[in-house]
């Protein structure tokens, strides 16, 4: 299936190119490449800038500080009640820098498994289905898009939302929703 992936993004020419995400990882790249050149996040050893989880993860932090500056007033996320969805690749470094940060961390992950990172950062574990609506200060998906739909928004207890889970809004409408609930007395910390 990899080798049948390699040549679908060969035959764009370079159009784009492909690299790791949910359910793949640097080495899969490595089979992938074996068809195209257009196949990033190899492993170093096969000449590949490797695992982009780490970076991707400095990139949401940033955009958390950035965030809460605008809304909280600082950037600092101590004392932060932080619920975070996914503890992936890039949900593992997320829960370890907002631990370090000093954030108050509600965690959940389909995985059971994941559970021992949630003791080690100090978090408490929540259901996955009860996360996305759990009471915080900050929502971070950081587990797969489609998240934010027009039957969850209504019933957020978060005063912001960021973190690296792709289309996490249903549809652009939801945006607008967002917006509005911004406007219209969300408080600033919930
Ligand atoms: N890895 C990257 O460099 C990168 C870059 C940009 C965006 N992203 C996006 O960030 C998100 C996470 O990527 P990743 O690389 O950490 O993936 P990952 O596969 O390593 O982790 C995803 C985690 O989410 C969990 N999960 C799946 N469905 C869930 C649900 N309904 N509720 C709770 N947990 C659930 C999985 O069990 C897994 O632990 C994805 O949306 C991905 O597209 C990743």
């Amino acid at each position: 299936m990899l080798l049948d992936v390699g040549d679908a993004v060969e035959s764009l020419g370079g159009r784009y190119g492909t690299g790791p995400d949910v359910g793949t990882g640097p080495a899969d790249m490595v089979t992938v490449g074996e068809r195209t050149r257009w196949a990033f996040c190899r492993p170093a050893e096969h000449g590949g800038s490797g695992d982009s989880s780490g970076p991707t993860a400095e990139g949401v932090l940033a955009a958390i500080g950035a965030l809460c500056a605008h809304r909280f007033g600082s950037a600092d996320v101590a004392g932060l009640r932080v619920t975070l969805i996914g503890l992936g690749n890039v949900g593992t470094h997320l829960a370890k820098a907002l631990s370090s940060a000093g954030a108050t961390l509600t965690v959940t992950d389909v995985d059971p498994g994941r559970r021992a990172l949630a003791d080690a950062v100090g978090a408490t574990w929540v259901a996955p289905d009860e996360a996305a609506t759990a009471p915080g200060d900050l929502l971070v998906p950081a587990a797969l898009g489609g998240l934010l739909s027009p039957d969850v928004v209504p019933l957020l207890r978060c005063a912001a939302v960021a973190g690296p889970a792709n289309n996490q809004l249903t549809g652009e409408h939801v945006a607008a929703m967002l917006h509005e609930r911004a406007c219209s007395g969300c408080p600033t910390r919930w």
